[in-house]
């Protein structure tokens, strides 16, 4: 993970980050914003069809599906693998676990030895047909960038491998999130509909309420004093953004959850290392909030949902809901 962006310092931070191009700038994120909003009503569709039973679990249908398919079709990625990606990212990502146990990281090891063979194919094949999607492009930079092949390939591999791993277990408890906070604050949720101007404000609270990753991890590179605490050379420092994100020095009454707040958070990072797909996070969670406003308007958490045991990474592993009788007669009984 060390060779990995957020691992690396400038110069060669900033030759990397320049490689990867307008990855989600204004113009490319028209086309993909058709995608995800089509992706959303199929999937919304499912969900619609589950919900005529009773309970349904949202993050398994919907949260879980969104981020890989988005990501999956912009890259090229057969439909048919993506169970097989989302599945390796869950234990890949216990490698960037505060405190994982011995088993954890080997589970983490084995995902990291499955995804670097499915990913060296695809560069591979790339090389061999390329096209005009973002690893071709990747492939064609590197080459200009680095002689060596084996090493273009190596640093377009890290590029395509950690954009897979950024982009799936956080954007997907990010939805999850999203719909279980407005869900459950059924007045916030009154107001959401009659006011959708507010839902970005609205997704901006939800990040600062419950980041997705909740340590952003640093390596001092000379002896300094952090915030009165001396650190030394070397010594590994956590930053705890979902912490900094509920400090009441900030945040009045910060274990509130309010819309209307208007806050700013760390739930992205900040600096040289921002987070490159925010704006893809934002448009995957703002086109979900916004369908599931229009087309669910009872929809209720069913029970209180179960998260995965973590700190680093936040996981809802599940999130019932019904469609509750609504009082305009859109809704349905559960
Ligand atoms: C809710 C969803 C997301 C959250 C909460 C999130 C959070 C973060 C955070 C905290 C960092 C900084 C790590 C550090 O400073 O050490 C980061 C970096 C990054 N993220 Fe995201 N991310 C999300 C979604 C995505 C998506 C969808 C993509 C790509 C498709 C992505 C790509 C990246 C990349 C490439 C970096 C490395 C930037 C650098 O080091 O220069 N992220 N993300």
């Amino acid at each position: 993970m060390a060779a990995m962006l957020p691992g690396l310092n400038p110069p060669y931070h900033t030759r990397v980050r320049r490689s990867v191009g307008k990855m989600f700038d204004r113009d490319s994120l028209v086309d993909i914003k058709k995608s995800v909003e089509r992706i959303t009503e199929e999937l919304l569709d499912e969900l619609d069809v589950q919900l005529k039973d009773g309970e349904a679990d949202l993050s398994a249908i919907v949260s879980e599906e969104l981020p890989v398919m988005t990501i999956g079709e912009w890259l090229g990625l057969p439909a048919a693998d993506y169970p097989m990606l989302r599945s390796l990212t869950h234990d890949q990502v216990f490698a960037q676990e505060l405190l994982p146990s011995a088993s954890q990281l080997a589970l983490s090891d084995a995902a990291t030895g499955i995804l670097r063979g499915y990913f060296t194919a695809v560069i591979q094949e790339r090389r061999k047909a390329p096209g005009g999607d973002p690893i071709s492009t990747w492939i064609r930079t590197w080459d200009e960038l680095e002689r060596d092949r084996d090493k273009a390939d190596e640093a377009v591999y890290r590029l395509v491998l950690f954009v897979v791993l950024a982009a799936l277990e956080t954007t997907a408890n990010l939805l999850s999130t999203a719909v279980w906070l407005i869900t459950s604050h059924p007045r916030q949720m009154g107001w959401l509909r009659a006011h959708p101007e507010d839902i970005s404000a609205a997704i901006e609270e939800v990040l600062r309420y419950d980041s997705p990753t909740h340590v952003v991890s640093r390596v001092a590179s000379e002896d300094t004093v952090l915030a009165g605490v001396p650190i030394c050379k070397d010594q590994m420092v956590h930053c705890m953004v979902g912490v900094a994100n509920h400090d009441p020095a900030q945040h009045v009454d910060p274990h509130l959850f309010d819309i209307r707040r208007r806050a700013s958070h760390l739930s992205f990072s900040s600096g040289i290392h921002y987070c490159l797909g925010a704006s893809l996070a934002r448009l995957e969670v703002n086109t979900l909030l916004t369908a599931v406003l229009r087309r669910f308007p009872g929809l209720r958490p069913s029970r209180t949902p179960e998260w995965a045991p973590r700190v680093a990474f936040r996981r809802l592993l599940t999130l019932p809901v019904v469609q509750a009788e609504h009082r305009d007669g859109v809704g349905r009984a559960a």
